[in-house]
């Protein structure tokens, strides 16, 4: 894992943009993986300043990473709508070029298989953006989630619909139980996986992610086993790391020719 630290969530938002302009310079017709959550934000916003500069998104394909199920199509909460809102209209593309798992599908089991594999027959997932729950999932996958899932069903714990229900008028009520996930061997397969965290309350589950055992009590320590994974923590984050000194050396001393 390359473990990048940066001073604030702005930086590691153009910094993770940065790198998505690169790869749809050189593929055009990327799958860029999104996250939700608040912490995504910033890589939307200096994604869609790199629009109006003149990168040429028109071909990129985008996809959902989970949804929650039972919220009626066009709540403003579902992943959906969410993903819509901060990604396919500020950059413009349509919604086409969008797929996602149906959260409102009668069959659930069978709309997670069925989004797995369309997952694959689009070529697969170029560059996933992940945040970071502070129980450590990834997606919506919680602790004990097998390390080799693949997309299904998932309970959310207490913890996560606290977290939440921010969204939802902070009334945790609203917040629904269950919810469909990219499963954490599904993430893998990602060609290059960026988990980006800020702020204090993240410094626990990204120092377990990073230097704790490979466990599937903290789901985001599967990305140990992925051959390109990059964490951009800022330094409130980063506060957990006892390597951090390490971390900074190395990514001060990459060559300037190397992105993320
Ligand atoms: C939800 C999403 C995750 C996200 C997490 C953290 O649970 N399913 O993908 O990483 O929230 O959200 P935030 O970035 O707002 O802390």
């Amino acid at each position: 894992m390359e473990i990048v630290i940066v001073p604030d969530a702005a930086a590691g938002g153009e910094l993770i943009a940065s790198a998505i302009a690169e790869l749809v310079t050189r593929k055009p017709d990327a799958l860029v993986g999104v996250a939700t959550g608040s912490t995504p934000l910033p890589i939307y916003t200096a994604l869609t300043a790199k629009v109006a500069g003149g990168l040429d998104v028109s071909r990129v394909r985008i996809c959902q990473l989970d949804e929650y199920v039972g919220l009626p199509a066009g709540h403003p909460e579902s992943y959906r709508s969410t993903v819509i809102r901060q990604v396919v209209e500020p950059l413009g593309l349509s919604e086409a070029s969008f797929i996602g798992p149906d959260g409102t599908a009668e069959d659930v089991a069978a709309e997670a298989i069925h989004y797995d594999r369309a997952l694959a027959e689009a070529g697969g997932v170029d560059f996933q953006i992940l945040g970071i729950g502070t129980d450590g999932h990834i997606g919506f996958n919680e602790p004990c989630s097998s390390l080799a899932s693949r997309t299904r069903i998932k309970t959310l714990t207490e913890q996560t619909r606290v977290d939440n229900a921010r969204f939802f008028e902070d009334d945790i009520e609203q917040v629904p139980h269950h919810v469909i996930t990219q499963g954490i061997g599904t993430i893998l397969e990602a060609r290059h996986v960026v988990l980006l965290a800020t702020g204090a309350n993240k410094a626990d589950a990204v120092a377990a992610t990073v230097e704790g055992p490979l466990s599937a009590l903290v789901p985001a320590s599967a990305l140990q086993l992925h051959p390109h994974a990059t964490v951009v923590v800022d330094e409130a984050a980063a506060a957990g790391l006892k390597l951090a000194d390490y971390f900074r050396a190395t990514y001060a001393a990459k060559p300037s020719w190397q992105s993320i």
